[in-house]
């Protein structure tokens, strides 16, 4: 061993035995660590250190409701929640306490929600028609009834408003083809007849919730 890299691992074993900061702990499976610690050096990774996630795999959590994620990382502790990207990616989160779950919840919840991009018009206007009048033919509930006027969320109906649209479509299989959420019933039902374009349409219109206006095809002449 070189005499600097000597030198530097005495630093790190010094630092390491007086390594009693747990502001700056990575030591997730212990109990006195403040959910916000966690939530910045570990949830960070890849749901962003204030909820935005950049890959589509990752689900947004800035602006969730508080009630929806307590639940779902109650769920994830029991492994409940069984897709298997809850399993691959969340499963692991056992030992977090029922008190750094509610931090990491209002972390997370007091973050601000952003919007995606208005891509594709004429899904999203589908997708909008969807979201506030359902499919009646179908048996398909309209979503603004649960999920609010903005796609807010309320308590346990979790804020749809931002998320990616690629996570909401797999969502929506997953309730639709199995039983793997265990909060999910009520989906279940919900998009049991929904085709899988209906559920692109929904998920692009709720990833961007543009107001009306932005994307209405025919602007009035008058304007
Ligand atoms: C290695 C990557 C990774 C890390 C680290 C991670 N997550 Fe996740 N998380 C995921 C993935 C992937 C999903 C989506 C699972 C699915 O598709 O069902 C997810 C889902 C979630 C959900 C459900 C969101 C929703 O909209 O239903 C919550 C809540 C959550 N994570 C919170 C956390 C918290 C809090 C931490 C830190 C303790 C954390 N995650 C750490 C990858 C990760
Ligand atoms: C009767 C109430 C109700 C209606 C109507 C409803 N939902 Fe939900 N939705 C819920 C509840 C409750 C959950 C949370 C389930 C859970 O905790 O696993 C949920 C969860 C979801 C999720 C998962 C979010 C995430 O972050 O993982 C998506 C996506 C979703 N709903 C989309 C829709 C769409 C799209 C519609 C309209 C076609 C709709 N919902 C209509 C009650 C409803």
């Amino acid at each position: 061993m070189n005499k600097v890299a000597h030198i530097l691992s005495i630093g790190m074993l010094l630092a390491g035995s007086a390594c009693q900061d747990l502001e700056h702990s990575r030591q997730v499976d212990n109990p006195d660590v403040r959910g916000k610690t966690i939530a910045l050096q570990v949830c960070s990774n890849c749901h962003g250190a204030t909820g935005v996630s950049v890959s589509p795999t990752f689900p947004k959590l800035a602006g969730q409701r508080k009630e929806y994620l307590v639940d779902q990382l109650t769920d994830f502790k029991s492994h409940s929640r069984a897709d298997p990207n809850a399993q691959r990616f969340m499963w692991g989160f056992t030992h977090l306490t029922d008190t750094q779950i509610d931090e990491l919840a209002t972390y997370f919840s007091s973050q601000s929600a952003v919007l995606g991009e208005t891509s594709d018009l004429a899904l999203i206007n589908e997708g909008r028609t969807i979201y506030h009048s359902g499919l009646p033919d179908k048996g398909v509930v309209a979503c603004v009834s649960c999920h609010g006027q903005h796609g807010e969320g309320m308590n346990q109906f979790p804020r749809l408003a931002g998320q990616h649209a690629d996570y909401v479509t797999k969502q929506l299989e997953v309730f639709r083809q199995t039983d793997t959420r265990p909060r999910g019933a009520v989906m279940k039902a919900v998009c049991a007849n929904m085709s899988d374009r209906e559920m692109r349409a929904v998920a692009a219109f709720v990833e961007a919730f543009p107001p009306e206006e932005e994307t209405s095809a025919s602007p009035p002449v008058d304007q």
